[in-house]
């Protein structure tokens, strides 16, 4: 079953292991593409079947860390294109996941950036009552609804050149709290437009970005999408299961092509990587200069670190953790279901499949620290990842640094 192709609307991926969005602190200059190479061809070598290129901004100001790539314009989009050939050439086929941070824009709280922004940061309605002691002094703008239909326009015009660039489809970053997140949110989506109020009327962007991608990148270019469960602390409004079985089976009727179903925080914190603490920010002496040059508020530091300690304490590393989520909505839809979240052996990947749980399985972070785990994978490789999630790399892509295993007991091995 691994080594079956799978077929995602017209394109075809030969086999069903992909590298799930991580960081990979590539930015936007002129050596980007060769950034990505660095890691995406020897994962395309040792023959994963798909790489999904971590969230990179539709617009100039909406990345979530320094790292993370623009494609707000042609030229950058067009930059990669050499990487992209690269990874065909290895026989992977490689998607570009468009996304912008909204409210959660590192314009929020880093310093340097937030110094030098050009205008205040997008939201869907007002920031949340209980988290506006966090923004305090923050300027924000609610996007306006002719607005959110230029933002619509935006993401298919960045999905052309998607296509240009060669990659095979585009998925939309629309999970872990970023701006399609907070649509979708009854936390932070409170309008009361058109896109606001029922889960039908929340998720209408989708709908929009949908047919507007087919209208400009042509109806046969794939488009896939992440469906969010949130889960919340007591006290924040969040959208459940209910909702997130509900939204699947409509995505699949507006044409998106394959669903990632995951169980993620309302917050950005590491409920999407469940592990360790990213302790690295306080514990290694150059991340911590680096916190401390972005924040240089104790109080930002603090509610920055606290968030940290506060999501790895609410969700702790357990195998497989999206398991009944990802079975679920493949027993309700008929598109590609892709798994992601925990997986880590080849028994793993094999026991989804077998089971008929998924259709594509993701790895993520121990693509750090094994760059060539495909091929222990697909070999049927029974020795667990050397990744052990401890989240160190959560911190340093916060922070602008390169998309690697930063723990040093783990690389040292
Ligand atoms: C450092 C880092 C960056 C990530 N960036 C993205 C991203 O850009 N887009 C996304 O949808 N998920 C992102 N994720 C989530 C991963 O795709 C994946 O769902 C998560 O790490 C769980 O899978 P794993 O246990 O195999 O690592 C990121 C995770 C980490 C650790």
């Amino acid at each position: 079953m691994l080594h079956t192709p799978l077929r995602i609307g017209s394109m075809t991926v030969r086999n069903r292991l992909y590298r799930a969005p991580v960081l990979e602190g590539a930015g936007d200059g002129p050596d980007a593409a060769e950034a990505y190479a660095r890691q995406f061809v020897p994962n395309a070598r040792s023959g994963v079947g798909l790489i999904i290129q971590g969230s990179s901004c539709i617009l100039p100001e909406g990345r979530t860390s320094p790292g993370m790539t623009c494609v707000d314009t042609r030229e950058k989009a067009l930059r990669l294109a050499p990487m992209v050939r690269q990874v065909h050439a290895e026989g992977a086929a490689i998607m570009l996941q468009l996304g912008h941070g909204g409210l959660f824009a590192m314009e929020a709280w880093h310093e340097p950036y937030a110094s030098a922004r050009t205008g205040p940061l997008l939201a869907v309605s007002k920031v949340p009552m209980l988290m506006r002691p966090a923004f305090g002094g923050v300027p924000i703008h609610v996007l306006r609804t002719d607005e959110v239909y230029d933002l619509v326009d935006r993401y298919a015009e960045a999905a052309t050149w998607a296509r240009e660039a060669g990659y095979d489809g585009v998925q939309l970053g629309s999970a872990n709290a970023k701006l399609l997140d907070q649509f979708l949110s009854p936390l932070y989506n409170r309008r009361d437009d058109e896109f606001g109020g029922s889960l039908r009327n929340r998720a209408r962007i989708l709908e929009l970005i949908r047919q507007r991608v087919g209208e400009r990148a042509g109806t046969d270019y794939p488009c896939t999408i992440k469906v969010p469960v949130e889960v919340a602390p007591p006290g924040f409004r969040r959208s459940g299961r209910a909702e997130a079985l509900e939204l699947a089976r409509m995505v699949e009727s507006w044409g998106f092509d394959a669903i990632t179903p995951v169980e993620v925080s309302v917050f950005p914190d590491t409920t999407l990587s469940r592990g360790d603490a990213p302790d690295a920010l306080w514990t290694n002496p150059a991340m911590a200069e680096r916190l401390r040059a972005a924040a240089p508020s104790r109080r930002r530091r603090f509610t920055l670190t606290a968030g940290a300690r506060l999501g790895a304490r609410r969700a702790p590393f357990t195998p497989v953790w999206n398991q009944d989520l990802f079975a679920e909505v493949r027993s309700l839809v008929d598109i590609p279901v892709f798994a992601v979240g925990g997986i880590r052996t080849a028994g793993e990947v094999n026991a989804i499949l077998d089971a008929g749980a998924a259709d594509m399985v993701g790895i993520g972070r121990p693509f750090y620290a094994e760059p060539d785990l495909a091929a222990r994978i697909l070999a049927g490789d029974p020795a667990p990842t050397k990744c052990v999630n401890s989240n160190k790399c959560v911190a340093a892509q916060m922070l602008g640094m390169k998309g690697l295993c930063y723990n040093p007991a783990v690389r040292g091995r």
